[in-house]
C-alpha cells in the first residue's frame, strides 16, 4: 500500500514528456508534442503530448492519459506497480509495510516469472565471474572471441556450468518457487519426472526488454560443441512474460543511439550486436535468426523511420529476407541494405577491422533497396527476358505497399531510370497492385466484420423491438458496409438515446470540472440556509424526479464524487483525472478543463464570465435539457405504439396510450419553458 501524500508526491513529479521520452521519440508540434503511437500500428505521428496538461493521447487509437496510465499500458503494470515504478524514476521513496502470505502467493505470475529471471540472470553472471570453471570456460570463451570486458559485463553475459541440476538446486535454495523456475523455460522437468537445466553448459546471453527487464535467455553451446549434433544456441521458450515475436535483441541497449543517429542497423545475432558495440556502433538490434515481425518493425520505428539491414552475404538468406524489406516499406519505413563481403557476418568482419574502417564501410556501403533489389536480380537474370519480367514484377510489389506517396513517387523514378523503363508502365503496373491489396484488405475487413458480428455474445440491453444496436463509432472510409435492418423507429430510437447521452456528459462535465464546488445557498425544511454542492444539485434533481444516469461511465462518476463529498481537499478534477480506470481518466482528460478559463489566458476576453461563476445558471439549464432529451424519447416511444394497429384495435390500452401523451406532452411545455426562460433571462 503507498499513502496517499506519496501518491501526491509521485503524481505531481511525473512528467508526462520525460516518462512518454523514455519510450516514444517525440517532436515538437507547437505547444505540444508528438510521436508514433507506441499502443498501435502507427505509420504517422498520431501520438500527442501536451506538456501544459501533462497528459498524452493517441488520436488514432485513443490510448494514453496521465503518465501513470502511460507507464500502466506501456509496461503492461498495475496502477500501483505503475506508481512504483515512476517513484523510483524520480526519487522518490515509498515507505510499503511487507506483504502477507496471502498477498505474496496473489502476487500475478507475470511478475514471479520476472523475479525469477532477474535472479538467474544474476545467477549466471555470478556463476561466469566467481567460479573457477566460469572464469575457464565461460568468460574465457568470450574472450577468446575478442569481447571486451566491459561490454560482456553491459550486455550481463553468464554462464552456465555443466552440471545436470546446479541452477535447479540453488533456485530452490534461494527459495524460488519450483513452479516459476520451470515456467521461464530455466528448467526442465522429463517425463522419468527428473529435472534438469536447459542451459547447462553454455554462456548466456540475457534478453532484454525495451525497458531492460529480463524476459529470456540465449545460451551458447561452447566452441569444442559446436561441430556435434547440439543445437547451437538454446533460447528459453515462450512464458507469459516473452514472446518472441515481439523482442528484439539488443533494443533496450541501443535505444539512445538509435534516436541520436535516427537510423538503426538490423543485424541476425547476439554476436553481430555485441560485435558492432565493440566497434562503436550501438544503435543495433537483432531478430535473432527469425522472421521480423510487424510487432518488431514498429518497436524500431518508434525510435525512427530509418532503418539499414546487414546481411552476411548468402543469397539465399538474402532472398528469403525479401517479406521482411516489403514489410518494413509497408510500415512506413526508409529501407537500406548493406551487404558484408565474401560470407562474413558483422561479429567475423569486426575481428578484421578498426573502429574507423568498421564505421566508414557501413556509411559508404548501404544502398537503398531498390537500388539493391536491381542489382541482386539483375546479376541473377542473366538477360533472361522471362527473369527479367519478372524482376520488374518484383520491385513492382515492393513499391506498392510504401504508404507515402511522394516517397512511391520517387521510387518509381529511380526503378525507371535504373531499369531503362518508361515511369508510366512502373506507375500503372503500382496502381494496379495497390488496388488489389485494396481490395483484399477490404474483403480481410469484412471476414472480420461479419466474425464479430456472428460472434458477438453480449446480452443486448433493452432492445425491445429486436434494434441492431447503434454503432458507436463512424466506420472508416473505406468500410465495407454489412447490410442491416433499419427502419424509421430504429433511426428515431437511436437519435434520441444519442441526445440523452449527449446532455448527460454535459452534467458529467460539471462534476468533473466543479463537483465540490457550491453552485448556492438552499434552504433547509426548517428553515436552515446551507450550500448546495454542484455534485448535490445534480443528485437531488435526478432523485426527485427517480432519474438514474444512463451510461454506467457516468453513474460511477456520479457515485464517486458523492461518495468523496465532504472531504477537505477533495477535488473532482483532480480525482477523477488521474483516476486509476483509464477509461475515467481519459474522460476526464478530455472534459476537465474549462474552455473560457483556458481560452481567457489566451485571448483576455472578459465578456464571457468561467464557468465556475456561472454554476447557478449553467446547471439548472443543462438539468433541463437533460430531462428534455429524456421526455423527448418518451413521447417518441409512446407515439410509435400509438400507431401500432394491435394497440389502435385495444380501445383500453389506447386511451392509456393517449393519457400518457397528453402527460408528457405537459411536462414538455413546462420544461420547454423553463428554458426559453432561462435562455431569454
Ligand atoms: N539462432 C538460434 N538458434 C540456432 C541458431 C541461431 O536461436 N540454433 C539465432 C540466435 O539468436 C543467433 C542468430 O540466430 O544469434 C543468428 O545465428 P548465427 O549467425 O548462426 O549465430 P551468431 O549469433 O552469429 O553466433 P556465432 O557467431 O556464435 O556463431
Ligand atoms: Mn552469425
Amino acid at each position: 500500500m503507498i499513502d496517499r501524500i506519496t501518491v501526491d508526491k509521485i503524481l505531481d513529479a511525473a512528467n508526462i514528456v520525460d516518462v512518454v521520452s523514455d519510450f516514444v521519440t517525440l517532436k515538437r508540434a507547437g505547444a505540444n508534442l508528438k510521436g508514433l503511437c507506441p499502443f498501435h500500428d502507427d505509420r504517422t505521428p498520431s501520438f500527442m503530448v501536451s506538456p501544459s496538461k501533462n497528459i498524452c493521447k493517441c488520436f488514432a487509437c485513443g490510448k494514453g492519459g496521465t503518465p501513470v496510465h502511460f507507464i500502466m499500458e506501456h509496461e503492461q503494470l498495475t496502477y500501483p506497480d505503475a506508481l512504483r515504478y515512476l517513484a523510483k524514476k524520480y526519487h522518490i521513496e515509498i515507505k510499503e509495510r511487507e506483504q502477507t502470505d496471502e498477498e505474496k502467493a496473489e502476487q500475478s505470475e507475470r511478475e514471479s516469472l520476472f523475479v525469477v529471471n532477474e535472479w538467474a540472470n544474476e545467477w549466471f553472471q555470478q556463476q561466469m565471474n566467481d567460479t573457477v570453471d566460469g572464469r575457464a570456460i565461460g568468460l574465457a570463451y568470450f574472450r577468446q572471441r575478442g569481447f571486451r570486458d566491459d561490454l560482456i559485463k553491459k550486455f550481463q553475459l553468464g554462464f552456465c556450468p555443466d552440471k545436470y541440476d546446479a541452477q535447479w538446486q540453488a533456485g530452490r535454495a534461494a527459495g524460488y518457487n519450483e513452479e516459476f523456475l520451470l515456467k521461464t523455460g530455466l528448467c526442465i522437468r522429463n517425463e522419468a519426472g527428473k529435472t534438469y537445466d536447459r542451459f547447462r553448459n553454455r554462456v548466456i546471453f540475457p534478453i532484454h526488454t525495451i525497458s531492460g527487464k529480463v524476459v529470456g535467455f540465449g545460451g551458447r553451446v561452447l566452441d569444442s560443441r559446436t561441430k556435434g549434433v547440439q543445437v547451437k544456441y538454446q533460447n528459453s521458450p515462450e512464458s507469459v512474460i516473452y514472446s518472441k515475436k515481439r523482442e528484439l535483441y539488443g533494443l533496450f541497449f541501443a535505444k539512445k543511439a538509435i534516436v541520436k543517429e535516427d537510423l538503426c542497423y538490423l543485424v541476425e545475432g547476439y554476436t553481430d550486436v555485441m560485435a558492432m558495440h565493440q566497434q562503436g556502433v550501438e544503435n543495433v538490434v537483432a531478430s535473432s535468426g527469425t522472421a521480423l515481425t510487424h510487432e518488431q518493425i514498429r518497436a524500431i520505428h518508434r525510435f525512427t523511420e530509418n532503418i539499414v539491414v546487414i546481411y552476411d552475404g548468402d543469397a539465399a538468406g538474402i532472398k528469403a529476407s525479401q517479406r521482411g524489406i516489403d514489410m518494413l516499406l509497408a510500415e512506413g519505413m526508409s529501407v537500406r541494405l548493406l551487404l558484408l563481403p565474401d560470407g562474413d557476418d558483422p561479429d567475423s568482419f569486426a575481428r578484421k577491422h578498426t573502429a574507423t574502417e568498421y564505421q566508414d564501410y557501413l556509411k559508404e556501403h548501404q544502398v537503398d533497396f531498390i537500388r539493391f533489389k536491381t542489382d541482386l536480380l539483375l546479376a541473377e537474370a542473366q538477360g533472361d527476358p522471362i527473369k527479367l519480367s519478372k524482376l520488374v514484377n518484383n520491385i513492382v510489389d515492393s513499391l506498392a505497399v510504401i504508404p507515402d506517396e511522394i516517397t512511391r513517387t520517387f521510387y518509381v523514378k529511380e526503378t525507371s531510370q535504373m531499369l531503362a523503363i518508361e515511369e508510366r508502365i512502373i506507375t500503372g503496373a503500382v496502381t494496379k497492385v495497390r488496388k488489389r491489396l485494396r481490395e483484399e484488405r477490404a474483403k480481410e475487413r469484412e471476414r472480420e466484420a461479419l466474425r464479430q458480428q456472428t460472434g458477438d455474445t453480449e446480452p443486448q440491453t433493452s432492445a425491445p423491438d429486436d434494434v441492431p444496436a447503434a454503432t458507436t463509432e463512424t466506420p472508416p472510409e473505406e468500410y465495407i458496409s454489412i447490410p442491416q435492418r433499419t427502419s424509421a423507429s430504429s433511426i428515431k430510437k437511436d437519435s434520441d438515446d444519442a441526445q440523452i447521452l449527449k446532455t448527460e456528459a454535459l452534467l458529467i462535465q460539471m462534476v468533473i470540472r466543479h463537483g465540490e464546488k457550491v453552485m448556492c445557498e438552499v434552504e433547509d425544511e426548517d428553515g436552515q440556509k446551507r450550500p448546495m454542492t454542484v455534485v448535490e444539485f445534480i443528485q437531488y434533481s435526478l432523485a426527485d424526479d427517480e432519474l438514474t444516469m444512463r451510461s454506467p461511465l457516468h453513474r460511477r462518476i456520479l457515485e464517486e464524487a458523492l461518495e468523496h463529498f465532504g472531504e477537505t481537499g477533495f477535488r473532482c478534477d483532480r480525482y477523477f483525472e488521474n483516476h486509476p480506470d483509464f477509461e475515467i481518466a481519459s474522460l476526464a482528460n478530455d472534459l476537465g478543463h474549462d474552455p473560457v478559463t483556458l481560452s481567457k489566458i489566451h485571448t483576455k476576453d472578459t465578456t464571457l464570465k468561467p464557468e465556475e461563476e456561472r454554476l447557478v445558471d449553467l446547471l439548472p439549464h443543462l438539468m433541463t435539457d437533460y430531462k428534455l432529451a429524456i421526455v423527448d424519447e418518451r413521447m417518441h416511444a409512446v407515439m410509435l405504439q400509438m400507431k401500432d394497429p394491435a394497440v389502435l384495435a385495444d380501445k383500453e390500452r389506447s386511451i392509456e396510450l393517449m393519457k400518457q401523451y397528453q402527460d408528457i406532452k405537459q411536462i414538455q411545455t413546462i420544461l420547454g419553458r423553463e428554458r426559453g426562460d432561462r435562455v431569454i433571462g
